[in-house]
């Protein structure tokens, strides 16, 4: 069923926090490792509008529908940064802007040339990236999802379940919209289908990984996802994947996981894969390399006929 952009973009909105009781972490605070991990996600939610940046450079930005729904979930993505940081704040911790500009500050030079790089990439490829998009989007939002269901379970506190939650379901509708568009974007385009399986399968990596420090990331994967119930939840995501066309058999999070200690270990498909921010930028360049030359020789078999 196509999703209703429609219907979500009159409903989206700021997650609702003014009837949280705050207090009651005082009375019963959270553990230490679900405030490091609340950090880590708060971090990741407060980057969106710099992911949106990235995507705005490419083909994306030309499709309405894709700008529709872009423009709410930064919106309600901003939002879910800013309910974590009241949760932070509760046990006293800093959660401010001052914060949000030592994560920026701290990406360098990777971070400024994000844009250039993915803009020459993508817009290289053409429309088929946006189906590269969509899949790695909904991969992502999958990815959330079950982050913050594994939190809710592990900690149990009446006050944080109701806030992620509530998260949860505005993440539930998120991936509504990137898994419809994949799964309708891959299908009409054998390209779209090798270049998603292509990059993805080199290049994507558990959310967050590319701003927050290693260390951090292999706390979260381990504490969220390191236990049975984190590794059911994470084959399942790998299962929702594996549904698009042209995605069968990728294994692409547990890998992801695994890569940072957390799961099990993963039979690797063959390909190289996965990597630095170095790789990504040199695999963007050998793709908008390919594409680029295709282009050309396209235009002057054209201009020859
Ligand atoms: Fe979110
Ligand atoms: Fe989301």
């Amino acid at each position: 069923m196509a999703f209703d952009i429609p219907g979500y973009i009159n409903t989206a909105g700021r997650v609702q926090v003014d009837d949280l009781d705050l207090d009651a972490f005082a009375e019963r605070p959270l553990s230490a490792e679900a405030l490091r991990c609340l950090r880590y996600m708060s971090d990741v939610e407060s980057h969106t509008v710099c992911y949106l940046r990235d995507v705005l450079v490419t083909p994306s930005h030309r499709d309405p529908d894709v700008t529709a729904f872009m423009s709410m979930w930064a919106f309600e993505e901003f939002w879910h940064g800013e309910a974590i940081d009241s949760v932070l704040r509760a046990h006293g911790q800093k959660a401010d802007y001052d914060h949000i500009r030592e994560v920026r500050e701290a990406q360098g030079l990777k971070d400024r040339l994000a844009p250039i790089y993915q803009s020459i990439a993508a817009n290289a490829i053409g429309d088929d990236f946006v189906a590269v998009h969509m899949t790695w989007g909904a991969i992502n939002e999958w990815s959330a999802h079950a982050a913050y269901g594994s939190l809710i379970e592990k900690e149990q506190h009446p006050e944080l379940t109701k806030l992620l939650g509530r998260i949860q379901r505005q993440e539930s509708r998120h991936l509504a919209f990137y898994a419809s568009q994949a799964k309708e974007r891959l299908e009409r385009s054998q390209r779209a289908r090798s270049l998603a399986r292509w990059v993805t399968e080199r290049f994507w990596q558990p959310v967050g990984s590319t701003i927050q420090p290693v260390e951090e990331t292999r706390f979260v994967l381990r504490h969220l996802l390191g236990d049975d119930a984190g590794a059911a939840a994470v084959r399942k995501i790998d299962e929702k994947v594996h549904k698009l066309p042209g995605m069968e058999g990728l294994n692409l999070v547990q890998r992801g996981v695994a890569d940072f200690g957390a799961g099990v270990p993963v039979a690797d498909t063959g390909a190289g894969r996965r990597g630095s921010r170095k790789r990504l930028i040199a695999g963007a360049a050998v793709v908008a390399g390919a594409a680029g030359i295709a282009a050309v020789r396209r235009r002057s078999a054209g201009s020859q006929a």
